[in-house]
């Protein structure tokens, strides 16, 4: 199926079509996108998603514009899977408009998180992110950071139960936690783990990932982008003429090809509020990824030039 700028507009309805939206599509073919199965459900969504830490920028219509665009491109490109929380400011509620604007909401893979200690606590909040994603169901709730685990754990199963929520999980970031995260990937069962992990932050792969993979758990990566310090770490540096052997043609696409081709990874989920980054990081799920000879090229040479 080709996906045209007209298929946005008409989605989008009168807000996308009032928006001048400053990308072109290409022709972008949604069949061609690289996929991941879910390991505990079958189901393949897009290896590219899209993180949303950054959009709590309130009712602001000026700020709220280059979101908009973002997500329809991400849309009209062929994404499925946004991450946001109910901790990030207003983010769930500016999603949540600007999904209803652009008469996405059947259309993407919604997952937020919960950070709250208690159970009632918990559930209200639980409660108040279906309302404000405006939603009846969401596809992933997961524990953030594994904020008081075990009660908020029982909360997303019971609604996993009733058909609520799709899929259960949990997320860490950085160097927290890592002794009691893989504990609780050893002795409990979630759909989900999200974790960080890039070109210049390995260390998920030492033990997570290939635990992940055990134990058929599907992984968000957070911090694909190293907060966006990659791109000032890289400079002006060149990107290698062997990056064209696996259609590489930026260094966001670079950091990201790297990411999305390691085999236990299901979906990367980088921060983008631009719709250029968006266009330019759905690349990255197209074409060939490096195989694990070209993974190693890729570290040796981004240590070498950082
Ligand atoms: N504990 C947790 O559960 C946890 C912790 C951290 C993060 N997360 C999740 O992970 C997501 C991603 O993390 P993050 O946003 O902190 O870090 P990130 O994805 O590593 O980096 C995002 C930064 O990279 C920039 N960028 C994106 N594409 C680019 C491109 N093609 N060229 C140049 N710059 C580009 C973005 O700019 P623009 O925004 O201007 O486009 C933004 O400044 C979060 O949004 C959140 O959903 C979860």
């Amino acid at each position: 199926m080709t996906i045209t700028r007209r298929k946005v507009v008409q989605g989008g309805a009168a807000v996308a079509a009032a928006t001048a939206v400053p990308w072109r599509l290409g022709g972008a073919q949604a069949d061609d996108l690289i996929r991941r199965t879910i390991p505990s459900s079958g189901e393949a969504i897009v290896a590219l998603g899209v993180g949303t830490n950054r959009y709590g920028v309130g009712d602001s219509a000026e700020a709220r514009v280059p979101l908009r665009e973002s997500l329809a491109a991400f849309h009209a490109l062929g994404g499925q899977l946004i991450d946001t929380s109910e901790e990030y400011g207003s983010s769930e509620i500016v999603l949540g408009e600007l999904i209803d604007e652009l008469g996405l909401a059947d259309e993407l893979f919604l997952a937020t998180k919960v950070r709250r200690l208690g159970r009632a606590e918990g559930s209200r909040i639980v409660e108040r992110s279906f309302e404000r994603l405006k939603k009846n169901t969401l596809d992933l709730i997961q524990v953030h950071d594994l904020i008081d685990f075990e009660t908020q754990i029982e909360t997303l199963r019971e609604l996993k139960a009733e058909g609520r929520i799709r899929y259960t999980g949990m997320t860490t970031a950085g160097d927290e936690h890592p002794v009691e995260f893989e504990r609780l990937m050893r002795t409990d069962t979630v759909d989900f783990v999200q974790l960080s992990y890039s070109i210049d932050d390995r260390r998920a792969a030492a033990r997570l990932l290939p635990l992940a993979a055990d134990r058929g758990m599907a992984v968000l990566v957070n911090r694909a982008l190293g907060r966006g310090n990659l791109f000032r770490a890289i400079g002006n540096q060149p990107l290698p003429e062997w990056a064209a052997e696996f259609d590489c043609t930026s260094w966001s696409q670079f950091l990201l090809k790297y990411v999305i081709s390691h085999p236990a990874v299901t979906c990367a989920i980088p921060g983008m509020r631009q719709a250029r980054h968006v266009e330019d990081n759905m690349a990255a799920v197209r074409g060939r990824l490096p195989d694990a000879a070209m993974r190693t090229r890729m570290e040796q040479h981004f240590d070498s030039i950082i």
